[in-house]
């Protein structure tokens, strides 16, 4: 292994930019967090003072440029992605960039014939294949034990947060599914061929809201080569993040359910009670985000290939594609019709 650490160039320090910002510069071996930038300069200078770094930009054309980055971590909007790809990639610099690629797929194809071009490393932050239950379903499955596959069923249901509903049709598929899409693919260990999405928008409705824009609530269908079927079940719930995986074949099943605080249980006269899932992405993800920035800078140093790249950030948005289209047309959808995966 390389011994040089990498240092790392943050873009946004909003919700997921503060985690990374904070592995970075302390939680993952070989990395280090060498600059900050957020077109909210106070917000960028103020988490580069809690970390002690000494760069500070309002933009991404400085960041990329400032010879003390070796890698760029994208944490902006998805509206962001692809320019700050091309920029960090032209520049010669390695890349993680947060899901989604972009909402557009010739937006993602030219930035990655960017990082192509480039010869630059590009990850994707589907940090749920580095999360440990999950890596053991894909593990499991591939050793063969469950036999022959059968099923895949992800539920991916965030906690209702009103200002976090979807405010565009199909901001549900793009920005959430998305990470089911890349969790499918991973599990099934092949492509899907066809999409099938029904939603609504049964949570804006209960919640008396008005003017909501977009389903908030969907099912999804995927069919896989050798009958292989994927669902995907999405919402907003009343009692915490819901994130649960079912791999079922011919020899047994595998579940990963979801993460309590701790775990304990209170039995009275009327029920036995649980703690409440672990409230949202920060707290039941933690791990995984650490481990998929060490896998990066691990790439990096190496010079390896990133374990989720460019293709998969395609893919995935191929999928919510054939899901959006498969929802204005009330039927399943070739992937093929969208793009070749
Ligand atoms: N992998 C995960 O589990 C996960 C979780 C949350 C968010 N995300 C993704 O991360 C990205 C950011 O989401 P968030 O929830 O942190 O958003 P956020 O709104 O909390 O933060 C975004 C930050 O980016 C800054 N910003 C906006 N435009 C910018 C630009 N052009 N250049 C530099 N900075 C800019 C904003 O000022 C803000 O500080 C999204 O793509 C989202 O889908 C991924």
């Amino acid at each position: 292994m390389g011994e040089a650490r990498v240092n790392v160039g943050l873009l946004g320090v909003g919700a997921i930019g503060r985690i990374h910002a904070t592995n970075l510069a302390g939680r993952v071996q070989g990395a280090r967090l060498s600059a900050v930038a957020d077109v909210d300069r106070a917000a960028a200078a103020a988490c580069a003072a809690e970390f002690g770094v000494e760069a500070v930009f309002d933009g991404v054309r400085e960041l990329v440029n400032d010879r003390r980055v070796d890698a760029v971590a994208v944490a902006s909007p998805a509206a962001t992605h692809a320019a700050a790809i091309e920029a960090a990639a032209a520049a010669g610099k390695h890349i993680f960039c947060e899901k989604p690629l972009a909402y557009d797929l010739d937006e993602i194809d030219r930035a990655l014939r960017a990082v192509e071009k480039a010869g630059a490393k590009l990850q994707v932050g589907f940090n749920r294949r580095f999360d440990p239950g999950f890596r053991q379903a894909y593990e499991t499955a591939r050793s063969g034990k469950l036999g022959r596959l059968y099923r895949l069923h992800i539920v991916g249901r965030d906690p209702f947060v009103e200002r976090l509903m979807p405010k565009a049709q199909g901001e549900l598929l793009l920005e959430t599914t998305v990470h089911d899409f890349d969790l499918a693919r991973y599990m099934a260990g092949t492509e899907p061929l066809s999409v099938y999405a029904e939603g609504g928008a049964a949570a804006a409705a209960a919640a008396g809201m008005s003017g909501a824009a977009g389903i908030d609530t969907a099912v999804v269908v995927l069919r896989f080569p050798d009958g292989v079927i994927a669902t995907i079940d999405n919402g907003q719930t009343a009692y915490g993040y819901d994130q649960r995986l079912e791999l079922f074949g011919s020899k047994g099943g595998f579940w990963v359910g979801n993460e309590t605080p701790y775990r304990a249980l209170l039995a009275d006269g009327e029920a036995v009670r649980s703690p409440l899932p672990l409230h949202f992405f920060p707290e039941r993800y933690a791990e995984s985000y650490v481990a998929e920035m060490a896998a990066f800078i691990d790439c990096v140093r190496n010079d390896a290939a990133p374990q989720v790249g460019g293709r998969d950030g395609r893919a995935a948005i191929v999928l919510a594609l054939a899901a959006m289209r498969s929802l204005e047309e009330g039927r399943p959808v070739a992937v093929a019709e969208i793009a070749a995966l």
